[in-house]
């Protein structure tokens, strides 16, 4: 970690986000398997700050029980009325004080929003060490972006360049709404002179807010030092203040986390169509075909190859696995194991090494042995099935009762029959086989062959009795006229 820590990182999110037209808090929104406050959360903790405070105003007992979820180190602010960024800010450093005997923070406090989930921690980093290094009592991190519209204009003087105020877009001139440099809403301070300069931020603005961006111009005038940094990538502090740019966001990060899946080895046949969580990992050569989601804890290893059209969440892919048009939630599908296509792995699915579940299966809580194979249209629901058994096609694992679930256990080796109803609880012992059409619900012992349905019964004559002169009635005629050699 750099030695250069700074004392405190604040994150503003009190506000509602009313431009989202959302009855969740906007800053609990999330993209690619995090909340917008959690991307910000993360990177700041990059920075390795020995405070990180979050304002929280609008639905906060809601953001504060996420924030205690996501990082129980983060300590809250809390902003009854959302009188401004400014305002936001003074409230974090009371909230600090108030822990130091009412001393204001000594050292570097940075400024983040909880609405810019790009901003990456190597972006904050570079910030505070220029901040450090050009010894500024402020130094904004800028961009210049193709569209200002609604973001703060950084205004430069003429002869030297320096930074002298920022100006918001409802207060902006025609001649400032065409500066293209914007505030990216991210700023290192000296703590003791941003604590005395909020207390002189005016609240005579189009909002009537106090604005923590009037800061640099109190700062200027009173002759302290003030820098910009302006962002290699604008991209990386697009605000997000309404769904438009949420989606827009989303697509970035995910782009972002793609490219480093790509660099690292992995194959991503449409970058497109693929979306990925930032909690999603994977190794070299794992392979990924168009309309997949990989969302949470989810992993591919070597060789694993999915999709196209499959959707994953915390799912375990093994080794040279094969998972298409399929969906799986809390599995583990084992090395060179086979999934779909249409299949549905639920929770406590664990598919053994080469096991297959295939076409119009579905699977849940349910641990399938080593080349076991439930090839098409069954329900395996609470089971434990043992290595390189087939179940036949169209089998239900009976586990509900309608009151409570049941277990059933099928050993290695077996054959069961297709259509086959496994009633639990119920046991089929090792090497067993079930008649096709069996409704099992005693326990079948090793090696034996369960018949368990209604004998067969054939009415000669019924058709030509009951549908007389009917094709069928003719058809069965001729089959019984027809000589001994052509049947
Ligand atoms: C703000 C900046 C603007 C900058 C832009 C970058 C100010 C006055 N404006 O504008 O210069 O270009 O961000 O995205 O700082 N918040 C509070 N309490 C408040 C008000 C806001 O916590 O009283 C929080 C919000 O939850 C949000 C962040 O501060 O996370 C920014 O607020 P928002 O209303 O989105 O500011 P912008 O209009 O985008
Ligand atoms: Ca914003």
């Amino acid at each position: 970690m750099s030695a250069n820590r700074p004392a405190a990182v604040v994150v503003l999110a009190a506000g509602e986000g009313t431009r989202m037209k959302s009855a969740t808090p906007k800053v609990l929104h999330s993209i690619c398997g995090r909340s917008l406050v959690g991307h910000v959360v993360a990177a700041a903790r990059e920075l390795g700050p020995e405070e990180l405070v979050v304002v929280v105003g609008h639905a906060r007992e809601q953001v504060t029980a996420h924030l205690s979820e996501i990082d129980p180190g983060v300590r809250t602010a809390v902003q009854h009325e959302q009188n401004g960024t400014g305002h936001a800010v003074r409230m974090a450093l009371e909230e600090l004080a108030k822990k130091a005997g009412g001393e204001p923070v000594d050292g570097t406090v940075v400024v983040v929003c909880g609405d810019t989930p790009l901003l990456t921690g190597g972006t904050l980093r570079g910030l505070a060490d220029a901040h450090t290094a050009d010894g500024n009592a402020v130094t904004v991190l800028t961009a210049v972006v193709p569209d200002s519209t609604g973001y703060g204009r950084i205004v430069r003087d003429p002869a030297d360049g320096a930074v002298t105020a920022i100006v918001e877009h409802k207060d902006a001139t025609d001649a400032q709404r065409a500066i293209n440099e914007i505030n990216s809403g991210v700023f290192a301070f000296d703590g003791r002179l941003l604590a005395d300069a909020l207390g002189k931020v005016r609240t005579d603005n189009s909002q009537g807010e106090e604005y923590l961006t009037d800061v640099l111009g109190i700062l200027r005038e009173a002759g302290h030092r003030v820098g910009a940094a302006v962002a290699d990538d604008h991209r990386e502090i697009l605000g997000i203040n309404n769904r438009v740019q949420l989606a827009e966001a989303r697509r970035l990060l995910n782009e972002r986390l793609l490219r480093a899946a790509m660099l690292s080895g992995v194959t991503v046949v449409d970058p497109a169509t693929t979306w990925v969580d930032v909690t999603v990992t994977f190794e070299p050569d794992a392979l990924i075909h168009p309309g997949t989601q990989l969302h949470g804890a989810t992993h591919l290893a070597a060789n694993a190859e999915v999709g196209p059209n499959c959707t994953l969440t915390d799912t375990a892919v093994g080794e040279g696995a094969r998972v298409t048009n399929a969906v799986a939630d809390g599995a583990q599908v084992g090395a060179g194991a086979s999934v779909g296509p249409f299949a549905y792995l639920r929770p406590g699915t664990k598919l053994g090494r080469k096991a297959k579940a295939g076409t119009y299966v579905e699977m849940k809580n349910a641990d399938i042995g080593e080349g076991t194979k439930v090839p098409h249209l069954s329900y395996v629901g609470d089971a434990t099935i043992g290595d390189q058994t087939n179940i036949g096609a169209a089998s239900v694992f009976v586990n509900y009762d309608g009151v409570a679930k049941h277990h059933t256990t099928i050993g290695s080796h077996c054959r069961t029959g297709s259509d086959n109803m496994f009633v639990a609880p119920v046991t089929v012992g090792d090497g067993a086989y079930t008649a096709a059409g069996s409704v099992i619900t005693k326990d079948v012992p090793p090696g034996s062959l369960a018949v368990a349905r209604g004998q067969q019964r054939n009415i000669e004559g019924w058709v030509a009795r009951k549908r007389p002169g009917s094709a069928a009635a003719r058809a069965a005629q001729a089959a019984r006229e027809a000589p001994e050699d052509e049947l």
